[in-house]
Protein backbone atom coordinates (compact mmCIF):
# COMPACT_ATOMS: atom_id res chain seq x y z
CA UNK A 1 0.00 0.00 0.00
CA UNK A 2 1.19 3.33 -0.89
CA UNK A 3 0.66 5.75 1.66
CA UNK A 4 1.18 9.54 1.70
CA UNK A 5 1.65 11.06 5.19
CA UNK A 6 0.20 14.87 6.31
CA UNK A 7 1.55 16.37 9.17
CA UNK A 8 -0.33 19.17 10.80
CA UNK A 9 1.66 21.44 12.85
CA UNK A 10 1.71 25.08 14.84
CA UNK A 11 4.87 25.58 16.41
CA UNK A 12 8.27 23.85 16.78
CA UNK A 13 7.89 20.63 15.15
CA UNK A 14 10.03 17.84 16.74
CA UNK A 15 7.60 15.29 16.30
CA UNK A 16 7.61 15.83 12.92
CA UNK A 17 11.06 16.09 12.69
CA UNK A 18 11.41 12.61 14.24
CA UNK A 19 8.48 11.14 11.44
CA UNK A 20 10.32 12.97 8.73
CA UNK A 21 13.81 11.32 9.84
CA UNK A 22 12.51 7.89 10.95
CA UNK A 23 10.71 7.90 7.60
CA UNK A 24 14.46 8.98 5.80
CA UNK A 25 15.85 5.69 7.77
CA UNK A 26 13.02 3.65 5.80
CA UNK A 27 11.98 2.53 8.85
CA UNK A 28 7.49 3.68 8.56
CA UNK A 29 6.90 2.97 4.71
CA UNK A 30 5.48 6.08 3.93
CA UNK A 31 5.72 7.68 0.82
CA UNK A 32 5.45 11.49 0.59
CA UNK A 33 5.20 13.55 3.27
CA UNK A 34 3.60 17.31 3.59
CA UNK A 35 3.64 19.48 6.78
CA UNK A 36 0.51 22.10 6.85
CA UNK A 37 0.78 24.62 9.59
CA UNK A 38 -1.63 27.32 10.78
CA UNK A 39 0.92 29.10 11.88
CA UNK A 40 3.22 31.37 9.06
CA UNK A 41 6.37 31.52 11.94
CA UNK A 42 6.01 27.96 12.84
CA UNK A 43 9.69 26.94 13.09
CA UNK A 44 8.37 23.33 11.90
CA UNK A 45 7.99 24.68 7.97
CA UNK A 46 11.76 25.91 7.79
CA UNK A 47 12.72 22.45 9.27
CA UNK A 48 10.62 20.74 7.05
CA UNK A 49 12.40 22.10 4.56
CA UNK A 50 15.75 22.11 4.93
CA UNK A 51 14.86 17.96 5.23
CA UNK A 52 13.06 18.69 1.80
CA UNK A 53 9.97 17.71 2.88
CA UNK A 54 7.10 20.62 1.49
CA UNK A 55 5.47 22.71 3.72
CA UNK A 56 2.58 24.98 3.76
CA UNK A 57 1.41 27.98 5.23
CA UNK A 58 -2.56 27.57 5.22
CA UNK A 59 -3.82 31.20 5.69
CA UNK A 60 -6.27 30.95 8.32
CA UNK A 61 -7.31 34.33 10.34
CA UNK A 62 -9.44 33.35 12.98
CA UNK A 63 -7.02 32.88 16.30
CA UNK A 64 -9.64 30.76 18.63
CA UNK A 65 -8.68 27.36 19.64
CA UNK A 66 -11.61 25.85 16.61
CA UNK A 67 -10.99 26.05 13.03
CA UNK A 68 -13.89 27.32 11.07
CA UNK A 69 -15.63 25.05 8.26
CA UNK A 70 -14.16 27.33 5.97
CA UNK A 71 -10.34 26.89 7.20
CA UNK A 72 -10.57 23.34 6.99
CA UNK A 73 -11.66 22.89 4.05
CA UNK A 74 -8.36 24.21 2.98
CA UNK A 75 -6.63 22.12 4.93
CA UNK A 76 -8.68 18.98 3.21
CA UNK A 77 -8.29 20.14 -0.09
CA UNK A 78 -4.39 20.39 0.15
CA UNK A 79 -4.11 16.54 1.97
CA UNK A 80 -6.26 15.48 -0.75
CA UNK A 81 -4.60 17.08 -3.84
CA UNK A 82 -1.68 14.97 -2.49
CA UNK A 83 -3.28 11.66 -1.65
CA UNK A 84 -2.85 11.47 1.72
CA UNK A 85 -3.91 8.48 3.29
CA UNK A 86 -3.03 9.79 7.26
CA UNK A 87 -3.14 12.75 8.74
CA UNK A 88 -0.74 12.91 12.15
CA UNK A 89 -1.34 15.94 14.47
CA UNK A 90 2.18 17.04 15.93
CA UNK A 91 1.78 19.84 18.31
CA UNK A 92 -1.20 21.23 16.38
CA UNK A 93 -2.70 23.50 18.78
CA UNK A 94 -6.53 23.76 17.30
CA UNK A 95 -9.31 21.55 18.18
CA UNK A 96 -10.66 20.06 15.08
CA UNK A 97 -14.63 19.95 14.23
CA UNK A 98 -15.66 19.81 10.62
CA UNK A 99 -14.38 18.93 7.31
CA UNK A 100 -10.94 17.31 8.40
CA UNK A 101 -12.58 14.99 11.16
CA UNK A 102 -15.41 14.34 8.56
CA UNK A 103 -12.83 13.79 5.73
CA UNK A 104 -10.25 11.61 8.29
CA UNK A 105 -11.99 9.66 10.90
CA UNK A 106 -10.05 6.94 11.79
CA UNK A 107 -7.14 7.86 9.35
CA UNK A 108 -5.83 11.24 12.08
CA UNK A 109 -3.80 10.89 15.20
CA UNK A 110 -2.49 12.84 17.53
CA UNK A 111 0.36 12.89 20.44
CA UNK A 112 -0.95 14.26 23.94
CA UNK A 113 1.97 14.57 26.48
CA UNK A 114 0.04 13.06 29.19
CA UNK A 115 -1.60 9.33 29.80
CA UNK A 116 -4.67 9.89 28.77
CA UNK A 117 -7.48 9.86 29.70
CA UNK A 118 -5.30 11.97 32.20
CA UNK A 119 -4.57 15.18 31.93
CA UNK A 120 -6.41 16.04 28.77
CA UNK A 121 -6.24 19.39 27.16
CA UNK A 122 -2.97 22.23 28.33
CA UNK A 123 -0.90 22.95 30.74
CA UNK A 124 -0.17 19.58 31.27
CA UNK A 125 3.21 18.85 33.10
CA UNK A 126 2.56 21.44 35.55
CA UNK A 127 -0.76 19.71 36.77
CA UNK A 128 1.00 16.40 36.78
CA UNK A 129 3.08 18.41 39.23
CA UNK A 130 0.69 19.97 40.74
CA UNK A 131 -1.33 16.37 41.60
CA UNK A 132 2.07 14.49 42.90
CA UNK A 133 2.04 11.88 40.35
CA UNK A 134 4.35 9.52 39.89
CA UNK A 135 4.73 8.47 36.98
CA UNK A 136 3.30 10.72 33.26
CA UNK A 137 3.85 9.86 29.72
CA UNK A 138 2.49 10.64 26.89
CA UNK A 139 -0.19 8.85 24.46
CA UNK A 140 -1.02 8.76 20.28
CA UNK A 141 -4.60 8.40 20.03
CA UNK A 142 -6.69 8.58 16.94
CA UNK A 143 -8.69 11.77 17.35
CA UNK A 144 -12.33 12.30 16.98
CA UNK A 145 -15.00 15.11 18.10
CA UNK A 146 -14.42 14.57 21.84
CA UNK A 147 -10.77 15.93 22.34
CA UNK A 148 -7.71 14.03 23.65
CA UNK A 149 -10.19 11.51 23.90
CA UNK A 150 -9.94 9.22 21.27
CA UNK A 151 -8.99 5.49 21.21
CA UNK A 152 -5.31 4.84 22.57
CA UNK A 153 -2.84 3.80 19.65
CA UNK A 154 0.38 3.46 22.03
CA UNK A 155 1.25 4.66 25.66
CA UNK A 156 4.85 5.65 27.04
CA UNK A 157 5.28 5.83 30.92
CA UNK A 158 7.96 8.30 32.35
CA UNK A 159 8.48 8.71 36.42
CA UNK A 160 8.35 11.96 37.95
CA UNK A 161 11.20 12.97 39.56
CA UNK A 162 10.53 14.78 42.93
CA UNK A 163 12.78 17.86 41.61
CA UNK A 164 11.50 18.27 38.38
CA UNK A 165 10.35 21.03 36.92
CA UNK A 166 7.41 21.91 33.80
CA UNK A 167 10.48 21.68 31.50
CA UNK A 168 12.64 18.75 32.89
CA UNK A 169 9.37 16.61 32.54
CA UNK A 170 8.50 17.74 29.65
CA UNK A 171 12.12 17.44 27.80
CA UNK A 172 11.67 13.88 28.94
CA UNK A 173 8.25 13.43 28.03
CA UNK A 174 9.35 14.31 24.44
CA UNK A 175 12.17 12.01 24.24
CA UNK A 176 9.86 8.98 24.48
CA UNK A 177 6.85 11.38 22.13
CA UNK A 178 9.73 11.12 19.65
CA UNK A 179 10.53 7.30 19.86
CA UNK A 180 6.30 6.12 19.92
CA UNK A 181 5.04 8.64 17.00
CA UNK A 182 6.85 7.54 14.08
CA UNK A 183 6.16 3.77 15.98
CA UNK A 184 2.30 4.25 15.34
CA UNK A 185 2.65 5.42 11.81
CA UNK A 186 4.62 2.33 11.55
CA UNK A 187 1.40 0.74 12.64
CA UNK A 188 -0.88 2.43 10.69
CA UNK A 189 1.06 1.75 7.39
CA UNK A 190 1.65 -1.83 7.96
CA UNK A 191 -2.19 -2.05 8.66
CA UNK A 192 -2.22 -3.46 11.96
CA UNK A 193 -4.37 -0.65 13.39
CA UNK A 194 -8.46 -1.62 14.06
CA UNK A 195 -10.60 0.10 15.96
CA UNK A 196 -13.13 -1.37 18.52
CA UNK A 197 -15.53 0.37 20.35
CA UNK A 198 -13.02 2.50 22.59
CA UNK A 199 -10.00 0.18 21.90
CA UNK A 200 -7.33 -0.12 19.11
CA UNK A 201 -6.47 -3.46 18.69
CA UNK A 202 -2.73 -3.98 17.12
CA UNK A 203 -2.73 -7.02 14.88
CA UNK A 204 0.71 -9.07 16.15
CA UNK A 205 1.63 -6.37 18.48
CA UNK A 206 2.87 -9.05 21.21
CA UNK A 207 5.58 -10.23 18.77
CA UNK A 208 6.18 -6.55 17.63
CA UNK A 209 9.97 -5.25 17.91
C1 LIG B 1 4.44 18.04 22.16
O1 LIG B 1 4.87 17.84 23.48
C2 LIG B 1 3.03 17.49 21.98
O2 LIG B 1 2.79 16.34 22.73
C3 LIG B 1 2.20 18.65 22.48
O3 LIG B 1 2.85 19.79 22.00
C4 LIG B 1 4.25 19.53 21.87
C5 LIG B 1 4.65 19.88 20.46
O4 LIG B 1 6.04 19.80 20.32
N1 LIG B 1 0.87 18.55 22.00
C6 LIG B 1 -0.19 18.94 22.70
O5 LIG B 1 -0.12 19.43 23.81
C7 LIG B 1 -1.52 18.74 22.00
N2 LIG B 1 -2.58 19.00 22.89
P1 LIG B 1 6.69 19.68 18.88
O6 LIG B 1 6.12 20.85 18.04
O7 LIG B 1 8.16 19.88 19.13
O8 LIG B 1 6.37 18.34 18.31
Amino acid sequence: MVLNVGILVSGRGSNMQAIIEANREGRLGVDKIVVLSDNPDAPALDKANALGVEAIYIPVKSNGAKLTPEEEDMFVKELKDRDVGLVCLAGFMRIISHGILREYEGRIINIHPSLLPSFRGLNVHERVLEYGCRYTGCTVHFVTADVDAGPIILQACVPVRQDDTPETLAERVLREEHRIYPMSVRLFSEGRLSIEGRRVIIEGWEDYE
